[in-house]
């Protein structure tokens, strides 16, 4: 079994070697892929730090060369740079995408995201690799091998969407950055988190779909014993957009000041729903004891419920018990 999973970790390594190649080398990867990157306004030096690469517009360009060196089919099978169709024929998952490699923490390639240069809204934006067995995506944070001393440094780790926002905002100068990449957030990322740092700052997408995302990690994060800020950006921009649009000092000063506490975060959220109404107002206040109540350090929570009372002026008392209903609930 080890030795297959050296024989995924080689071939991932290969294919890795092989989409640089062929973005650095080839006409046509210089004129599309890099092309694509530079447009993007990505650096020639995060773009090879990061290793990102190109496939070619072609069924089997990948396959061919690795056959040739002697690769056994089903091992570019199983690490999920080929796919087999109802023929038996096997043809390249990636090809005509740009390719962001996805590193395991200490550094080696296990998976790939490709994303398509059409701006054709029926083709899928990425593809990424299959589940294998070096490959599980709820185990793995895109950017961690190259985020994990700065997060150390700096004791926080900022926690983006997306593979493009991992770039842009290392570019900047934020090294402390990784992505759960496109599945909502799972305790095994924040614990793998919680190795480096016990502060996470969630920067995702400023649309409803990344509010209701930062509300769900928010509570995750709590869940794992760490502490979270969130950070919020006008609908519409995602931090790769919101640097290149600030550039990278403003961009800075924005998430410096910007940040939030997930009490702040989440009342200024939902109460922009609750208006006046007294009983939405409630439910805002009941659901901000739910995130409280998700922490397992007892003083931590009292800081937050006294928070919490004077924010929304209600009484101390009455939040702890309705604190206490919840934890009994769990227990
Ligand atoms: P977004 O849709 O926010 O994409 O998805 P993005 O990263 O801002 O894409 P760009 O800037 O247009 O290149 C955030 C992340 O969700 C995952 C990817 O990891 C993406 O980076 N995702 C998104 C997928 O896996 N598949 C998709 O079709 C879309
Ligand atoms: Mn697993
Ligand atoms: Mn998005
Ligand atoms: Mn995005
Ligand atoms: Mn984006």
């Amino acid at each position: 079994a080890d030795q297959r999973r050296e024989s995924l970790y080689v071939i991932s390594a290969r294919a890795g070697k092989f989409f640089q190649d062929v973005m650095w080398n080839t006409e046509e990867g210089k004129t599309i892929g890099l092309g694509y990157f530079r447009e993007r306004g990505f650096r020639d030096d995060v773009l090879k730090k990061f290793e990102l690469g190109y496939s070619p517009d072609s069924w089997d360009a990948f396959i061919e060369t690795a056959l040739k060196e002697g690769y056994k089919e089903n091992f570019i099978e199983e690490a999920g740079l080929a796919i087999r169709n109802d023929k038996g024929r096997l043809y390249d998952r990636f090809r005509a995408r740009v390719l962001f490699p996805i590193h395991s923490f200490t550094g080696r390639i296990i998976g790939f995201g490709g994303r398509t240069l059409k701006t054709d809204k029926k083709v899928p934006k990425y593809v990424n690799s299959p589940e294998s067995e070096i490959y599980h995506k709820s185990d793995v944070l895109y950017g961690l091998y190259f985020a994990k001393k700065a997060i150390r440094d700096a004791d926080n780790c900022y926690l983006v969407e997306g593979y493009a926002d991992v770039l842009s905002v290392h570019q900047a100068g934020i090294e402390n950055v990784v992505a759960s990449s496109g599945t909502s957030l799972t305790s095994a990322q924040v614990r793998l988190i919680g190795r480096f740092t016990k502060n996470i700052t969630i920067l995702y997408d400023g649309d409803a779909a990344g509010i209701k995302a930062s509300l769900r990690g928010l509570d995750m994060i709590l869940e794992e014993g760490l502490n979270v800020r969130v950070v919020l950006f006008p609908d519409g921009h995602d931090p790769d957009s919101y640097v290149h649009s600030l550039g990278s000092a403003a961009f800075k000063s924005h998430i410096e000041k910007n940040q939030k506490d997930f009490i702040l975060f989440k009342t200024s959220v939902l109460l922009k729903d609750a208006g006046n109404d007294p009983i939405k107002r409630a439910g805002v206040i009941r659901e901000v004891v739910e995130s409280i109540a998700k922490i397992p350090d007892s003083i931590k929570a009292s800081v937050f419920v006294r928070e919490c009372s004077s924010l929304m002026q209600i009484d101390e008392r009455s939040l702890i018990t309705e604190l206490n209903k919840l934890r009994q609930g769990k227990l």
